[in-house]
């Protein structure tokens, strides 16, 4: 039944993105980082974080924590990464391409930078592993986000430009390709609430951010759907669960669904990244069923998204991000089953359900919260650059060669 239920071709693997693993990427984050690193070290006196974090390095209590630098240098190790990731069990690997270094300069591409991800490709594809690649993670180039970034009508020109010539290079290499990664909770967190750059709180400028957002995505899939019909190009947005039931309707149609319903007709298929449930009002947990960031685990989150977002989207559907802080590894293992247990439900429901990516293979620059949180399947010392297996990967290996 189970194998029934996961075909050959069910995709399992792990996720990053260019700015939170690559090291030495200089885009609009890289600037902010940079000025906001002392004000974040200084706002962190004020929250607790467990022992075991203060004790670690780098932890929230210092400006380095905040500053990507070199991050994990999986720029230059993807190699050994990806060895680790085959290792691993994985038939599938999402990354993001950056931007920054495909156009370091308005119409200017790098060369370099394009050869590098065609290496980055064939090294996927040399390992047996299917690449999925993420168009645009967040970062923008300096030069973008100078003239507006996404509060300007120009950002949709540039952005269609960059992702056609990307696609024109690795076509024959990657047949999944996301455009844009969870838009509408980057919107919230960069314009409403201002955490992330850059950092306004102006609710014109979200709504502006966001139409642009949906209208560049349709835009950007209309003409690589028209060169490319035989690609499949699809979104990825963050959706959690709410509780109570009060207003659920319409408070997890904000926070899940606005997005992918306005995209749903140009998307080949629809990516849900899920991590927790909220319950409105209840402040971050700790404890055996929270992580190190404080989000709750909850499982079942994941059944009730997956069946809520077949109901609004009808298209298949890709678990392209879930995974946890746990810089221990004592609940990553559990998480990953109890997760992966809830997929295989709403399979058995008929939710058609073609693969999972845990978040991360490896840990990485967790954007405003900085290197503390570790969600990699693989622990890097930022020391040293080592890589070290984490006990779970290896029961989530033994869970995909079970099924
Ligand atoms: C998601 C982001 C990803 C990572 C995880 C923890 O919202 O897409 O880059 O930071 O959260």
């Amino acid at each position: 039944m189970e194998q029934f239920l996961f075909p050959h071709n069910f995709l399992w693997g792990a996720a990053t993105s260019s700015h939170q693993v690559e090291g030495d990427t200089t885009n609009d984050w890289t600037k902010w980082e940079r000025a906001h690193a002392p004000r974040l070290a200084e706002n962190a006196r004020l929250k607790s974080y467990p022992n075991f974090i203060l004790q670690g390095y780098p932890n929230p209590l210092l400006e380095e924590n905040y500053i990507s630098g070199l991050g994990a240098d999986h720029y230059h190790r993807f190699r050994e990464d990806f060895d680790i990731a085959r290792a691993l069990g994985h038939n599938a690997h999402r990354f993001s391409i950056e931007w920054s270094r495909i156009e370091p300069e308005k119409g200017r591409f790098d060369e370099a930078a394009i050869a590098h991800y065609r290496e980055v490709i064939t090294a996927l594809r040399a390992r047996g592993m299917e690449p999925v690649v993420t168009l645009w993670h967040w970062t923008l180039p300096q030069w973008v986000a100078d003239a507006g970034g996404w509060d300007s009508e120009d950002t949709a020109g540039y952005l269609r430009r960059y992702c056609e010539r990307v696609v024109e290079e690795y076509k024959d290499e990657v047949r999944l390709w996301v455009i844009l990664n969870e838009p509408q909770y980057w919107v919230v967190h960069a314009y409403v609430k201002g955490v992330f750059p850059p950092a306004e709180r102006n609710i014109v400028h979200a709504l502006t951010a966001f139409l642009h957002l949906t209208e560049v995505h349709k835009s950007v899939y209309a003409r690589l759907k028209s060169l490319y019909p035989d690609l499949q190009f699809g979104a990825v947005e963050s959706m959690g669960w709410i509780e109570p039931a009060v207003c659920r309707w319409m408070l997890q149609w904000f926070r899940n669904f606005a997005f992918p319903f306005l995209v749903r007709r140009h998307i080949d298929f629809m990516g849900v990244n899920y991590y927790r449930s909220r319950r409105i009002g209840k402040k971050d947990a700790s404890g055996p069923h929270a992580s190190d960031m404080g989000w709750d685990i909850e499982p079942q989150g994941l059944g009730r998204v997956l069946k809520s977002a077949a109901r609004w989207i009808r298209k298949p559907l890709y678990i392209t991000e879930n995974g946890l802080a746990d810089a221990r590894d004592e609940k990553r293992a559990e998480f990953i089953r109890a997760h992966i247990a809830e997929m295989l439900k709403a399979k058995k429901e008929g939710i058609d359900i073609r693969g999972y990516f845990h978040w991360s293979l490896l840990d990485n620059f967790e954007w405003d919260s900085g290197f503390w949180p570790r969600f990699g399947l693989v622990e890097v010392d930022y020391k040293t650059l080592e890589r070290k297996i984490r006990r779970s990967a290896w029961e989530y290996k033994r869970i995909i060669d079970s099924i």
